[in-house]
């Protein structure tokens, strides 16, 4: 496959994740379709998140609303990262206010080799709702995702979600061949998923490897970038911009972009211009506003919106986002206007 085909292959999301000139900074938001949304608050009444994830009406309209609504510069894709061991067949919830549950944690070697493998053919909703959107974006880009093998190992141990993450870490060290065994089948199924993504007409891919910031980066050199790494190899995708996004992960900067990635995603702990420094020439920044900045006052948030644009301008090429996801309570019409700030603060 070449390169990527479509009005939105020349983006500027797609020109800033390569670090070409932009006609402005592009901004979306982590979870810009979700719960601050009334109108999604109002066309999820009644259907199970994952019930939504597979229905390929509800999550065309779902990854559109943020687009309609804020004039983001990219739509990314109404999902999950556990949908891809759902579809396999795994027992998973997701808990309003709590998050993905398992009901049989994987906790032993005969767990690891009882995970069913991830069909393709048992994709055909998402790539049904990745063409309907492309169609529907024209020359805004999707952005398709997929959860990285050591987040969704720590889901699949715990059996929800935690804090310190013991259970995986001391999964980790006493168990290292199950450990390897997991994180290559989670990692097979990272890249089957974003493959067919990518086939519909994705035109970008963000991995999620949002716990990794609890490793020290010896453990994260070893035991877990390998495997982020085989999703992004296991893609094959050169045509299209690879996100490479954690938590905490300031310790790890240097490392998040050696798994073959574009942009590195930085949450608000490091400064973006620190940031830079980190990660090292060769690589685009995404970040990185504190998604707690959304809830002050608008001088605050004006301040701190100009303070991310100016520090971006340290790297290669800026994509404008939040540190984290949008908070359920952060008001629209804040999004709105960041969208319109970081616009007007770099238009050029
Ligand atoms: O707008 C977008 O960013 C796209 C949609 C998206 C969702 N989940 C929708 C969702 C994306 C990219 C994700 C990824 C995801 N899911 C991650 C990685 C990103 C991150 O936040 O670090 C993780 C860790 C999950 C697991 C998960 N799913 C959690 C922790 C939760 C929250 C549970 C809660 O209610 O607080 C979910 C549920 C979820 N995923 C919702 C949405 C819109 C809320 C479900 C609802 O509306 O009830």
């Amino acid at each position: 496959m070449g390169t990527a085909a479509g009005p939105a292959a020349d983006s500027d999301l797609v020109r800033a994740a390569r670090g070409l000139p932009v006609s402005r900074t592009p901004v979306w938001f982590m979870r810009q379709a979700g719960r601050s949304l009334p109108e999604y608050r109002a066309l999820r009444a009644g259907t199970a998140m994952l019930q939504a994830c597979q229905d390929p009406d509800l999550v065309t309209e779902i990854t559109l609303q943020p687009v309609r609504r804020h004039g983001v510069d990219a739509a990314i894709l109404f999902s999950d990262i556990v949908l891809p061991l759902v579809v396999a067949g795994v027992d998973i919830e997701i808990k309003p206010g709590i998050g993905p549950v398992v009901a049989s944690p994987v906790r032993t070697v005969a767990d690891v080799d009882a995970l069913p493998p991830l069909e393709p053919d048992r994709l055909d909703f998402l790539a049904t709702a990745v063409r309907r959107l492309v169609g529907e974006l024209g020359a805004t880009p999707l952005i398709g995702f997929a959860g990285a093998p050591f987040t969704l190992a720590t889901y699949l141990i715990e059996g929800g979600p935690s804090k310190e993450h013991a259970r995986t870490k001391a999964f980790m060290y006493a168990e290292p061949e199950a450990w390897q065994r997991l994180l290559e089948r989670l990692a097979v199924s990272a890249a089957t998923f974003l493959r067919v993504q990518v086939d519909a007409g994705a035109s970008a891919v963000q991995l999620f490897d949002s716990w990794a910031g609890v490793l020290s980066a010896t453990d994260y050199a070893a035991r877990v970038l390998p495997h982020s790494r085989a999703v992004f190899d296991g893609l094959a995708a050169p045509e299209v911009p690879k996100v490479h996004f954690g938590v905490g992960t300031g310790e790890l900067l240097p490392l998040i972009g050696e798994a073959g990635v574009d942009v590195v995603g930085v949450d608000w702990r490091v400064p973006l211009d620190e940031a830079a420094r980190r990660v090292g020439p060769g690589y685009s920044l995404q970040g990185n506003l504190d998604p707690a900045v959304l809830l002050a006052d608008r001088a605050t948030v004006d301040r701190e919106v100009r303070r991310v644009v100016e520090q971006g301008r340290a790297a290669r090429g800026h994509v404008f986002n939040l540190g984290h996801g949008v908070l359920p309570d952060t008001d629209p019409g804040v999004l709105t206007h960041v969208v319109e700030l970081v616009h007007e603060l770099s238009a050029r």
